[in-house]
């Protein structure tokens, strides 16, 4: 028996597989949700023959598609992608996320960006009026982490944001490691008035790679309730 959370993220990972068709190209997220998706994927090649290529979007989840039988091929093989079906940590009414909590949003960011669409799967937990409850993670390249992490917080003084502290993400006692070799900061901001601009300036920063916030690039979020019922907006 799946406790209720899991049963919204089941829900919603099942019926956003529903968008899934022969033949496609399609990225596979990140995350526990994401994860409920994958399996999914899975069983329907598995069972109903459905024939497609995977893109996964981390280490993590190229194991897990693989496990389950899905063909796993990468970017640059895919060239481009039909649909990517990724979790997230938060979305706003404008289908606007933040994204990264599991610190895979290099590559997600990426693989979304060259799909067709992107549709997000997703607990009623992660609906927010405004984004920032959610600490920003933004991966930052190794060499002179300390200097970049001061460049944004002189950024942030200019910005429409109610807090500023900004933590390096750690593993144990090392600094956490991307599959990309970075590491994370995360920007504990409260609230984000403008996402538009602050992603815009955080990226501009020497150091940085890129940030969790994914803006105009999410199509559809599936939402899951802990009843099973989902609801998709568009
Ligand atoms: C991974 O880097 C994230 O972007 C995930 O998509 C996000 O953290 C959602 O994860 P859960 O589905 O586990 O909440």
């Amino acid at each position: 028996e799946l406790s209720p959370i899991d049963k919204a993220k089941f829900a919603a990972a099942k019926r956003a597989v529903d968008f899934v068709e022969d033949g496609m190209r399609v990225g596979l997220g990140t995350g526990s949700t994401a994860a409920w998706m994958v399996r999914c994927l899975g069983e329907m090649v598995r069972e109903d023959g459905l024939k497609i290529k995977g893109v996964p979007t981390s280490v993590r989840t190229a194991e897990l598609a693989r496990q389950v039988g899905i063909e796993v091929i990468s970017l640059d093989e895919a060239k481009w992608l039909d649909l990517t079906i990724d979790g997230a940590d938060e979305f706003d009414a404008d289908l606007n996320l933040i994204k990264g909590g599991g610190g895979a949003l290099l590559q997600e960011k990426i693989v979304a960006t060259a799909s067709d669409q992107m549709i997000v799967i997703a607990d009623t937990a992660k609906e927010v009026a405004t984004l920032g409850a959610f600490p920003l993670p933004v991966e930052v390249i190794p060499f002179g982490w300390q200097t970049t992490r001061a460049l944004i917080d002189e950024a942030l003084i200019n910005l429409d944001v109610m807090g500023r502290e900004v933590t390096l993400r750690m593993n144990g006692e090392a600094p956490f490691v991307t599959d990309e070799g970075n590491h994370i900061l995360d920007l504990h901001l409260k609230r984000i008035g403008n996402p538009r601009q602050l992603s815009l300036v955080v990226n501009q920063i020497p150091g940085v790679v890129e940030n969790g916030l994914f803006i105009d690039i999410c199509d559809v979020v599936v939402v899951g309730h802990g009843d099973g019922k989902v609801e998709v907006r568009d």
